[in-house]
């Protein structure tokens, strides 16, 4: 806790305003093999154009910048294009693609500008690039007025980041977390900027320290304590294409596996066999779905990672083995410190393979974690993530297919919270400091876990969790917000924490449901349990010091409706893995605040308290106590209230009733949805489909049924099963149109029936040319709906 001594004056006086020089007036311009290098007073800026709309621009102060291409951080290659120079007096203009930077040479100040139009996307102000003896360097663009920030990646407080500052340093954060909690767990050097209907971003590559100075009046800063200022200009024009470019630039998802999409059930800890087992049972007695549980570190001997307590669990394997055929996944906890204990096989083969992180006189670096003295691998390092990789083997022999990587800040029970920034890492050759490396620690350790489960999964997915993270950790593992509170503002904040993350390249987010720390409650569970079941990732973890909090512990009332929340995830999931078959081709987020799919709605753009599951489904959580009415604003259209089928005007807010029982859900009229059955796990057969048509507007809406193995790599070689259906209403006239796009494999769900709402009272349908034959579903009365059977 800090007292009044933080804000002494005599601590102002302490903080030395470095000084910083400017790159200076253009010298010299070199055309380079397609990329346009100024030679400047105090150094060099190479501009390339990476692709058609997005350009990237590298200051050194100490020389030319090499031309930089693919890297962990960047998987997509320089596309081979061109950029041209010309030189008028002060004016430089530079162009290629879709692009122009337009500078003036003294000193050097450089907008980017759309090409056709000449546009400004992003420009230099007042300042431009920096650096200082230090080795520090400092960015500055021009903020115009109606310009809001989104994604950074893991960041506490709202979606909109303007007059914030964010830094990027991977830190354990027990408490609090709050909207100026910064940093967290996961830093991701990227930010979107949305102007108007109209977007771009900026992605850093730079893995120091890094502040994200959005406090300014007139200008922002992007500094870096290290390396050089490089980053890339997205072009957008609109903000689903800056994602799709981020995307392009740092890699896509890959699918996780259905039953990481399942229901989660953890707790710090389930600390034996039969308390696993009994939980598992209750589950099953109460008709509560579940897909997998979680063991913290309890399950070790001593906190030794690639151990299983021999007491507390006598036959893991068998445990796994059982768990599985009731369709249940154990995932274990895996933290990247090692026991110092010589005793410790793992402790004893990273010895010998010098895998542990050493300072540069060959000194080993020990930290305390949970285990006491430990050593830490250097993920940075082929070897040794090869030799992560393979130890890997012990859990996959069990029968575990899912990991959770904590700790991997690293965090460090000492003053800095982490490893000493004079720690070297090898860094697959170009041996450099823990200082240039921490923010990439927590991604390795994922990557190498991420790698060695598939390699041992005989093809199928893994499923890594992870706690930290840098931008591509996409590519390895979700990421959940870390130790929440069972606070009402947490649960709050769990939704643009999560979209931030989302528009940051992340589909497969969330926070843990009902909070880790304090103590929940009934209604808090109930309400969590509600967003929870429309978020990502949905997993309900909480502390060793706090009530405990599975879905039954608060009474029949609470318990009823959080399993109704549960079982309603089941019911989602089609639609939910349609999206990340999405967010894996695209990189489009499975949870979209509402200025993706509305960038020329003004109010559409403010909300952050509601969120689009895909494009067509509105999520209006209640994240306030005793609250049972909400304000949710509906986007211009029409959209469907989905329990009671009302249809509302868009384009205002609407005061929507929310009794304990209610999650309010809007489908967007002139839209399909998909739902699934509600079962215990994704082990369970699918059962049948049912494809919900919103219909009452005129025009056309298309969907695409998706589905694959849901468990192996398949997909990646077309086995996969999808469908479209094109629909168009005209009236009572509903034409519905099949169309096989794949069919590397059968679906899994048993049937498909299409139910369509709104469609009037006597509607006729046909499918593919033929009369579909209609049910009515419910009496007369209420709006119809009709129901009939795709074959
Ligand atoms: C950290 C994690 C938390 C976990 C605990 C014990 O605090 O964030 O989720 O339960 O460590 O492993």
């Amino acid at each position: 806790m800090e007292t009044s001594l933080s804000i002494h004056p005599e601590l102002y006086k302490q903080q030395v305003v470095s000084e910083f020089t400017d790159i200076g007036s253009v010298v010299a311009i070199v055309e380079e093999a397609g990329d346009v290098l100024l030679e400047c007073e105090n150094g060099w800026v190479r501009l390339a154009l990476y692709t058609e709309r997005i350009v990237r621009i590298t200051m050194d102060p100490s020389g030319p910048p090499v031309a930089a291409g693919e890297s962990l951080f960047v998987q997509q290659a320089k596309q081979p294009l061109a950029l041209a120079a010309r030189r008028s007096g002060d004016e430089l203009l530079v162009e290629g693609g879709q692009l122009r930077l337009r500078a003036t040479c003294s000193p050097l100040r450089i907008a980017v500008e759309e090409a056709a139009t000449g546009e400004t996307i992003v420009r230099e102000g007042a300042h431009g690039m920096m650096f200082n003896a230090a080795g520090e360097v400092i960015g500055f663009k021009a903020m115009e007025p109606e310009d809001r920030y989104h994604g950074f990646g893991e960041k506490a407080g709202h979606l909109n980041k303007r007059g914030e500052k964010l830094t990027m340093w991977n830190t354990d954060v027990y408490a609090p977390h709050n909207q100026e909690t910064d940093p967290l767990y996961v830093s991701i050097p990227y930010f979107m900027t949305k102007r108007g209907g109209r977007a771009h971003g900026i992605y850093v590559l730079n893995t120091f320290r890094m502040e994200f100075r959005m406090n300014g009046d007139t200008e922002y800063a992007l500094y870096a304590e290290g390396g050089l200022l490089d980053y890339f200009v997205l072009a957008g024009p609109t903000p689903k294409d800056v994602v799709l470019q981020y995307a392009g630039l740092t890699g896509k998802a890959p699918l996780p596996p259905k039953w990481a999409l399942g229901y989660h059930q953890s707790r710090y800890s389930y600390e034996t066999e039969q308390e696993v087992r009994e939980l598992v049972a209750s589950f099953r007695e109460k008709g509560i779905p579940l897909d997998a549980i979680y063991l913290d570190i309890h399950y070790m001997q001593g906190y030794r990672v690639f151990t299983f307590d021999g007491e507390r669990f006598r036959k893991p394997a068998q445990l796994v083995r059982d768990l599985k055929e009731a369709g249940v996944r154990i995932v274990p906890i895996v933290d990247p410190g090692v026991k110092a204990d010589p005793e410790y096989r793992v402790f004893q083969e990273g010895l010998a393979r010098q895998a542990f992180c050493r300072y540069a006189d060959g000194t080993m670096f020990y930290g305390e974690v949970w285990p006491g003295k430990s050593a830490f691998p250097d993920f940075t390092d082929e070897a040794v993530r090869q030799w992560w990789r393979d130890l890997h083997a012990f859990y996959a022999e069990l029968g575990i297919e899912g990991i959770w990587n904590d700790m991997n800040e690293p965090a460090i029970f000492n003053e800095s919270k982490t490893m000493d920034v004079e720690v070297m890492h090898n860094n697959d050759g170009r041996r450099t400091t823990h200082r240039e490396l921490h923010n990439t620690y927590g991604l390795q350790m994922s990557r190498s876990t991420y790698e060695g489960m598939k390699l041992h999964l005989d093809g199928r997915r893994p499923f890594v969790l992870t706690r930290s993270g840098f931008a591509g950790i996409q590519r390895y593992a979700a990421v959940w917000t870390g130790d929440n509170r069972s606070f009402w503002e947490h649960l709050e904040m769990s939704v643009p924490m999560c979209l931030n993350l989302g528009l940051s390249g992340v589909p497969l987010c969330g926070a843990d449901v009902g909070g880790f720390a304090h103590d929940s409650n009934g209604q808090l569970l109930v309400r969590w349990t509600q967003l929870g079941a429309m978020m990502p990732y949905f997993r309900n973890h909480s502390e060793m010091k706090s009530i405990r909090q599975e879905p039954w512990v608060f009474g029949a009332e609470a318990e009823a409706l959080v399993k109704r929340y549960i079982r309603m995830r089941y019911v989602w999931l089609p639609l939910m893995y349609g999206l990340f078959a999405e967010a894996n081709r695209t990189g489009m987020p499975v949870i979209r605040p509402l200025l993706l799919e509305f960038p020329d709605d003004p109010q559409a753009g403010l909300v952050q308290d509601q969120f689009l599951l895909g494009p067509n489904v509105l999520v209006a959580p209640v994240v306030r106590p005793d609250t049972f009415v909400r304000a949710v604003y509906l986007p211009a259209g029409r959209w469907v209230n989905y329990w009671t089928d009302e249809v509302l005007e868009g384009g205002r807010h609407v005061l929507v009733d929310a009794p304990l029982d209610t999650l309010p859900l809007f489908i967007r009229q002139g839209s399909v949805i998909v739902q699934g059955s509600e079962r215990l796990n994704t082990a369970e057969p699918a059962g049948p489909l049912t494809v919900h048509v919103y219909a009452g507007v005129d025009g056309a809406m298309t969907y695409t049924l998706y589905d694959d193995d849901g468990a192996t790599f398949a997909y990646e070689s077309g086995s996969v099963y999808e469908q479209r259906l094109d629909i168009v209403c005209d009236g009572a006239r509903v034409e519905l149109a099949t169309h096989i796009v794949q069919l590397g494999c059968l679906p899994s769900w048993t049937s498909v029936r299409v139910v369509l709402h709104h469609a009037g009272e006597q509607p006729e349908v046909t499918v593919d040319g033929k009369p579909a034959a209609l049910e009515r579903l419910n009496e007369g009365g209420a709006p119809a709906l009709w129901a009939f059977a795709l074959a």
